[in-house]
């Protein structure tokens, strides 16, 4: 299969969209982008869509896709009428007015529109509606209802550039609508608003506290910050290695003098036995360390920069075929709790206290 690309930098290029609408409507894929990553979109109504996402990236078939939708109202076709469900929808209704279109999403019971390939066997189903001009017109001239992971191959950080997405998919889609750098850099929150209180299964821009104002009561799954939970995370995709580059990545926390110290000797180490090697650091810190690539995530406090950059350095790394990788551990507050959670997970969950 050739991919064919376009680029779409104004939600206005009619045409080409119409042209990428007409491919996801008759069965097709086509990798677009939002404001976190690029995502790989399918017709979510449409079984045989998400077959051929979950072949595309590699994915276990038991790990649920998101639906994205371009207006609030078309919720309602995809979650479950049923009386016990109004109050799950009546939050869903409360959060949605204070967060989307925006990088938040929800889990909700599913409807019988839904079929069990979109939503990996479960009764519930993931909706969100982004904020991207160009993803929102794209949903709108698919119909209205695109499944869309990020668009890397299983395993591999998420693409935040069209290059990265092609370099994962080149041959296996349909079209990448190319659409520039992404905004935020790390995928949507996840919430989980079909228990009580509700629960944030991935941490994301959309935080804890930022939920808490509009519900009140809010829980973050336990497992997606610390391995030693004994818990599985409650979102599938969440159980995975994940975000992973190819070389060996070790996290280092503690005060940065400290971490430097350390870092820089295990760097000699490592040269000495002929390793490549690369650390990504604070902007602040990057003379302190002697890798052979040093990579800067901006500055200590920027979380948004962090969350930007972090990816694309990850994807960096590889293309540099660095082999030992050393990162600065992030505060775990606010945004930085989605930070530290996609580098733990990045590093296998490998992290030494200095
Ligand atoms: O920002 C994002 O959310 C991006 C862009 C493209 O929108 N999409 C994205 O999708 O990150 P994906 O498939 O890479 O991650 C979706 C996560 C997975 O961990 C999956 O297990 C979880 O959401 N998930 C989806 N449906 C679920 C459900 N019904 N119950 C629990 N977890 C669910
Ligand atoms: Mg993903």
């Amino acid at each position: 299969m050739d991919t064919k690309v376009i680029i779409c930098m104004e939600e206005d290029d009619k045409a080409a969209l119409a042209e990428a609408g007409r491919i996801l409507q008759s069965g097709g894929l086509v990798a677009f982008p939002t404001e976190t990553v690029y995502g790989l979109g399918g017709d979510a109504l449409n079984p045989d869509s998400s077959r051929k996402i979950y072949a595309a990236k590699g994915r276990p078939s038991d790990n649920p896709l998101i639906v994205h939708i371009c207006r609030f109202e078309d919720i309602y076709k995809l979650v479950s009428a049923l009386p016990e469900h109004e109050g799950k929808l009546a939050a869903a209704k409360k959060l949605a007015d204070a967060f989307w279109p925006g990088p938040l999403t929800m889990i909700l019971p599913k409807s019988e529109a839904v079929p069990l390939e979109t939503t990996g066997g479960l009764d519930t189903v993931a909706v969100r509606l982004p904020s991207h001009k160009t993803a929102l017109a794209l949903i709108a001239a698919a119909g209205g209802y695109v499944a869309a992971p990020s668009a890397n191959t299983s395993g591999r950080p998420s693409p935040t550039l069209a290059k990265y997405v092609l370099d994962d998919m080149q041959g296996r889609i349909d079209m990448v609508v190319d659409g520039g750098e992404v905004g935020i850099g790390l995928e949507s929150t996840i919430v989980d608003l079909t228990v009580e209180p509700a629960e944030i299964l991935r941490p994301g821009y959309v935080t804890e506290d930022m939920l808490k104002e509009v519900l009140g009561r809010v829980e973050t799954d336990r497992a997606v910050l610390d391995e030693n939970s004994g818990q599985a995370p409650k979102a599938p995709g969440m159980k995975y290695r994940h975000y992973a580059p190819r070389g060996e990545m070790t996290i280092v926390s503690g005060e940065p003098d400290r971490v430097s110290a350390y870092v820089n000797d295990q760097i000699e180490l490592a040269r000495a036995a002929g390793k490549k090697t690369g650390v990504i650091v604070a902007e602040e810190a990057l003379q302190d360390y002697h890798a052979d690539v040093c990579k800067s995530v901006g500055s200590r406090n920027d979380g948004l920069s962090a969350a930007r950059r972090l990816y694309r350095i990850l994807r960096e790394l590889d293309e540099e075929a660095v082999e030992i990788i050393y990162a600065e551990a992030f505060e775990s507050a606010g945004l930085g709790q989605a930070i530290m959670n996609r580098l733990l997970k990045a590093a296998g969950h490998h992290i030494i206290k200095v």
